[in-house]
């Protein structure tokens, strides 16, 4: 059943851990062998991901997963991860569709705090959807320099 659907032939449904390395690949990982999309906890009955197709291509994909980082005083917190978009429909803010989904999921789940590692280019992407940078920046090996970000719901 779709979670959302409108006008530009846009429709948003959960999909299952390995449907999203079709995007993951591509956007997160280039170059990089399959094996190094999968997150940990990607198949944990807490986590969901959701796939943004445009018709019936998958174009865009964001996991939550139910997390406990102590240096948040919120414990019903979920973790957004693998934020991303096929690079031809980047820039046309559909990646703000999935996070409205993945925010109205949380939030039937009774979580009340999405937070996420974001990378440098993101930042102003994630503030206009509403969250915060948290501290300084640290560094991810191979990926490079994030921010942690947080939005109470
Ligand atoms: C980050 C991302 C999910 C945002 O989704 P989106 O639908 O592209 O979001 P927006 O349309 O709001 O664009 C986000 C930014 O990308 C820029 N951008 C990226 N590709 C673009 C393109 N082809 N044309 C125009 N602008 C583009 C936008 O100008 C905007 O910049 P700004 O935040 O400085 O204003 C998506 O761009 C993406 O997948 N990027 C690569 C992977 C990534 O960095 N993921 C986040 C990991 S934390």
């Amino acid at each position: 059943m779709p979670l959302q659907k409108n006008l530009r032939n846009l429709t948003i449904k959960q999909i299952e851990a390995q449907d999203t390395y079709k995007v993951r690949l591509p956007v997160l990982r280039p170059g990089r062998p399959i094996e190094d999309c999968e997150f940990n906890n990607d198949t944990h009955k807490d986590t969901f991901h959701l796939g943004l197709y445009y018709k019936s291509d998958l174009i865009g994909v964001v996991t939550f997963m139910r997390t406990i980082n102590e240096d948040l005083q919120e414990r019903r917190q979920y973790q957004l991860r693998g934020m991303a978009i096929l690079e031809e429909y980047q820039g046309l803010k559909y990646g703000d569709l999935l996070i409205q989904a993945g925010e109205s999921l949380v939030n039937e789940k009774q979580g009340k705090l999405i937070w996420l590692n974001a990378r440098e280019i993101a930042v102003r992407f994630y503030e206009r959807n509403g969250f915060k940078v948290s501290g300084d920046s640290f560094d991810i090996p191979k990926i490079g320099k994030h921010y942690m970000m947080y939005k109470t719901i």
